[in-house]
C-alpha cells in the first residue's frame, strides 16, 4: 500500500453527525476505536487499511487511550504512523481522544487520577502519537482516592494549556459523574462527553447515568456497542479462528464468556435483526442510536468490511414497538 491516499469527496455524504450534549462538536453517529487491532501485535496494513476506509465513511472520530495495544501505548504509534502516512493534510478533520486512568508504568504515579498521573500521561500520549494536541481528553477511570477536584483540575489544565480541546470521563457512575460535571462546570471547562460501556447486553447507563447526561448537556459515546463482537453473527456457529475470543492476546472476551444462553439470544437477535434487512451488528447499533441521548456509537473493527457493516447500521434505526417487546423478551430470557 504505497500509494498516496487521497479522501474519498464524497465522505461526508452518508455519515450521521450528532451534537456532543451542548457543545460546539457534532461527531459521526459510528466512530471507530482503536483498543484492539492495532497494537504492535497487529497486522499493520490492516489496521492502515480501516482507518483509511473509515474516513472515506465520514468516520472522523478516532478514539485511543495511552494503555491500547497490545504492548500498552503502542496502539498510540501505529496511529502516529497512519496519521503520518496518510492522514496528515486532514488534521482539522478530525477528532482524536486519549485517556489515562488504568496501569500504564509501575510505582504510584503510573495509574487511576492524580494530577501527576493525568498531565504526564497526557504528555506521552502526544509524544507517541506525534500531536500537538488531543481534541478530547479524559479521565479514564474514576479514582477512589483522589479528590474528584484534582482529576477534573488536570483536565481543566489540560484544556488550558491548549494540550486538550475538550475534557470528558470515562466509566464514571451516575454519582461521579453529577460530581464531575459540577467540578468541571465550577472551573469554566465544562465535560464534552462521557464513555460508558452501554449495549443490549450492558445496560447499566439505563439506571441513571443518560439522565444526567442529558440535563447537564454532556454528551455520551457508548462503548463496546457490539459486546465485543457477541452482538454480531461471529459466534452463532461456534468460534471462529482469528476471532477476539479465540485470541490470546485479548483477555478481555474469553471463551466461558460465550455460555449456551448466550448463544440462544444471539440466534433469536439475529432473526429479528434478519427481518429488520439487518445485520445482527447492525440491529444492535441501531438500537443504541434509536436514543437520541445517544451521541456517537464507538466500535471497534478488524476489518474494513465489518466497518462498512457498522455504518451501515445508519440506514435503518428505528424500531416498532412490537420489534423492541420482542428483544426486551429475549434479553430478558435467562
Ligand atoms: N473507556 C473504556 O474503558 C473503554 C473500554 C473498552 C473499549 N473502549 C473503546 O470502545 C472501542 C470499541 O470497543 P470494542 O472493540 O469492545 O467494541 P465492539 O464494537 O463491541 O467490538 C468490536 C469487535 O467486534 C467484532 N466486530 C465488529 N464489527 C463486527 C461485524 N460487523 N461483524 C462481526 N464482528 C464484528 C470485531 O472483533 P473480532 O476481532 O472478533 O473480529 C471487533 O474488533 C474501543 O476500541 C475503545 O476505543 C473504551
Amino acid at each position: 500500500m504505497d500509494d498516496q491516499y487521497i479522501a474519498k469527496n464524497e465522505r461526508y455524504d452518508n455519515m450521521v453527525y450528532r451534537r456532543c450534549g451542548k457543545s460546539g462538536i457534532q461527531l459521526p453517529a459510528v466512530s471507530l476505536g482503536l483498543w484492539h487491532n492495532f497494537g504492535f501485535v497487529d497486522n499493520f496494513s490492516i489496521g492502515r487499511q480501516i482507518i483509511r476506509d473509515a474516513f472515506d465513511m465520514g468516520i472522523t472520530h478516532f478514539d485511543l487511550a495511552n494503555n491500547y495495544g497490545p504492548p500498552p501505548g503502542s496502539a498510540e504509534e501505529v496511529f502516529s504512523k497512519i496519521l503520518n502516512l496518510d492522514l496528515k493534510g486532514y488534521r482539522d478533520e478530525l477528532i482524536i481522544s486519549s485517556k489515562a486512568g488504568y496501569l500504564m508504568w509501575p510505582g504510584p504515579y503510573g495509574e487511576f487520577g492524580s494530577r501527576k498521573y493525568i498531565i504526564a500521561s497526557c504528555d506521552q500520549s502526544l509524544k507517541r502519537m506525534g500531536l500537538e494536541y488531543v481534541d478530547i481528553f479524559y479521565s479514564h477511570r474514576p479514582d477512589p482516592d483522589t479528590p474528584v477536584e484534582e482529576t477534573m483540575s488536570a483536565l481543566d489544565q489540560l484544556v488550558r494549556s491548549g494540550k486538550a480541546l475538550y475534557a470528558g470521563i470515562s466509566n464514571y457512575n451516575p454519582e461521579q459523574t453529577q460530581r464531575a460535571v459540577n467540578v468541571l462546570k465550577e472551573l469554566g471547562t465544562p465535560c464534552l462527553v462521557h464513555q460508558p460501556k452501554y449495549s443490549m447486553f450492558h445496560r447499566e447507563p439505563e439506571d441513571g447515568l443518560l439522565d444526567i447526561l442529558k440535563l447537564e448537556g454532556v454528551g455520551t459515546i457508548v462503548f463496546s456497542p457490539l459486546a465485543q463482537g457477541l452482538l454480531t453473527n461471529k459466534y452463532i456457529k461456534g468460534i471462529p479462528e482469528n476471532s477476539r475470543a479465540a485470541k490470546s492476546t485479548s483477555p478481555f472476551l474469553t471463551e466461558s464468556q460465550i455460555t449456551p444462553v448466550i448463544v440462544s439470544k444471539i440466534k433469536l437477535l439475529n432473526e429479528i435483526a434478519v427481518s429488520r434487512n439487518q445485520s445482527l451488528a447492525q440491529m444492535a447499533i441501531a438500537w443504541l442510536l434509536k436514543d437520541e441521548r445517544v451521541t456517537s456509537v464507538l466500535v471497534g473493527a478488524s476489518s474494513s468490511e465489518q466497518l462498512a457493516d457498522n455504518t451501515g447500521a445508519l440506514k435503518n434505526i428505528t424500531f416498532s414497538n412490537s420489534e423492541l417487546k420482542q428483544i426486551e423478551t429475549i434479553l430478558n430470557e435467562s
